[in-house]
This record gives C-alpha cells, structure tokens and sequence, in this order.
C-alpha cells in the first residue's frame, strides 16, 4: 500500500527525509481522483523516471464554476488507493479543503492570455483555480519532475507557461491523451455518461479521423475542417450543443491552414456532461 499523507507538514517531512537520506528522485502526478487508465500511464512515466512517485487527490474546488459539477465529481479514495497499490505509486497525498485553503486563504495565480481563450472563455475563473493548486501543490510535494496528461492541452500549456515564468525548479513531462479501444479518450466524467450517451460521445474521436483524412485528401483550410467536423459531431443524437472546435499551432494560436503538428481541440456537451478532447495533426 502506498503511504497515506492528508497533512502538509508530515508530507513535506516525509519527502525531506526521501530526498536527504536515499539521495531519490521525486515524481508527482497530481490528480482529482477516480483513477483511470489516463492516470496510469502518468503513473507509469513517473515510475520509469523517478525512484520515488507522490500523486495527489484533491477534487480542487477553486477551478469548478458555478453550477458545474464540483458536488456530483466521483470520489472514491480506497478505490483511488487500490490502484495506486496496483501501480507501485509510493506516496499519496490527499489534503482535505480546508488544508488547502485555510481562512483567509487569498492569493490567485493568473496566467494571462491562456486563460481567456477556448476552455477559459467558458469556464471564468477556471484556470485561475488550476494555476493557484497546482503552484501549490508542487511547492508542498517540491517534485523534480510532474506529469500531466495532453488531454487538457490547455491546461499543460498553462502550466508550462506559469514554470517558465516564475522559474519553478520543476520539469513538465507531458503524456498523450489515452484512448479506450472505440477511441473515447479517458475521463473521470465519462462515468456520467448513459450508454447512448457514450455512443454519441464516440463522434468526437471519430471526427478526429474524419479530420485526418480531409486533411491527407489535401484539405488544409482550418474554416472548412472546423465546420465539418461540427457538422458530423452535431449529427449525433445525444449531443446538446458544442462549446468549441478550434485549430491551434501547438502554442494555442489560431490558425488558417493547417499544418503537421498543430492541435484540433474540442468541447462538446453529451447530455448533460461536457467532454473536452483534442487531437494531434500528423498526417
Ligand atoms: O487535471 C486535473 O486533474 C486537475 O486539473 C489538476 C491538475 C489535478 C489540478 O486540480
């Protein structure tokens, strides 16, 4: 069983103490729980990278906005526990909401233009709650290496972005976005979805594919793709509305034609769940 930390102090200790008398390296996957294959292979990147992995469950309550989800998130901190044994995690960390954000708690991390495109111009104040608990939680695991998963693209690049400017003596490893089989990509909240739910939930990864193969035919106008794979995704029976089809370079900047390389990001609301997902242009 990994050991089991809910305080800041005796974590902080405990990793002191790794560091001072095993000289080891110290990797940190910081996660809301409800571990899925996702936050395995995070898992397994710290492992291959690390002789020490600390991983985090904090459902972060700063970064869900008003009637978003924050109460209804899956928690399940034994199931959690189960899979970090599972996968050899050696630390877990999981503070309460009050540790973490004691009265008079009143500091924010802004990363500034990140954080009001795509997903920041539909979730206000979003990122501002990511950026401060993830600045937290790396000055209390104090980690040599993190990992954090490319299926929130926007949330890597805010990260990137706020350790290069405060210098924080981290390294960001990024992991691809993991799929099930029939291409879904993996999500704590695909567990609110139905079964038809899910069957529509599939037109995402599929418009990826239809994307690819506009774009091998020679179709490079990022106009034209956006509306077709509006077009194919909005024709499933289950999809509600869709927040956003975006053609980015790999920094975020919107583009006109597409080349190898830059990223199609999407949000789409299934029913009553919202799914972000985004995909790689290498054709
Ligand atoms: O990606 C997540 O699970 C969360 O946004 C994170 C990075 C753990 C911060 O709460």
């Amino acid at each position: 069983m990994p050991l089991l930390f809910k305080g800041i102090k005796e974590l902080r200790n405990h990793i002191k103490s790794l560091r001072k008398e095993q000289g080891a390296s110290v990797g940190f996957v910081p996660t809301m729980g409800y571990l899925h294959e996702g936050h395995r292979e995070l898992i397994k990147s710290s492992k291959m990278q690390n002789d020490i992995t600390v991983l985090s469950v904090f459902v972060n309550p700063t970064q869900f906005g008003e009637g978003e989800d924050y109460e209804r998130y899956p928690r399940d901190l034994d199931r959690d526990l189960a899979v970090c044994e599972e996968e050899g995690v050696d630390v877990v960390f999981a503070p309460t909401v009050e540790k973490m954000y004691p009265e008079g708690f009143s500091t924010e991390v802004v990363v500034k233009g990140i954080e009001d495109v795509l997903e920041g111009k539909f979730r206000p104040g979003h990122f501002r709650g990511v950026a401060t608990v993830v600045l937290k939680l790396l000055n209390i695991v104090n980690p040599d290496r993190a990992y954090f998963g490319e299926k929130d693209y926007q949330q890597l690049k805010l990260i990137e972005r706020m350790v290069s400017d405060l210098n924080l003596p981290v390294e960001i490893v990024p992991v691809p976005v993991v799929r099930e089989k029939d291409g879904l990509a993996y999500s704590s909240r695909n567990t609110y979805l139905s079964p038809e739910e899910r069957e529509s939930a599939l037109s995402i990864y599929r418009s990826f594919l239809l994307a690819k193969r506009l774009i091998e035919k020679g179709n490079r106008e990022a106009d034209n793709i956006k509306v077709a794979i509006r077009e194919f995704i909005m024709s499933h029976p289950k999809v509600k509305k869709i927040d956003y089809v975006e053609i980015t370079d790999e920094n975020l900047n919107p583009k006109d034609i597409i080349e190898n390389g830059d990223r199609i990001l999407v949000a789409v609301w299934v029913g009553n769940t919202r799914l972000i997902d985004n995909w790689k242009v290498e054709v």
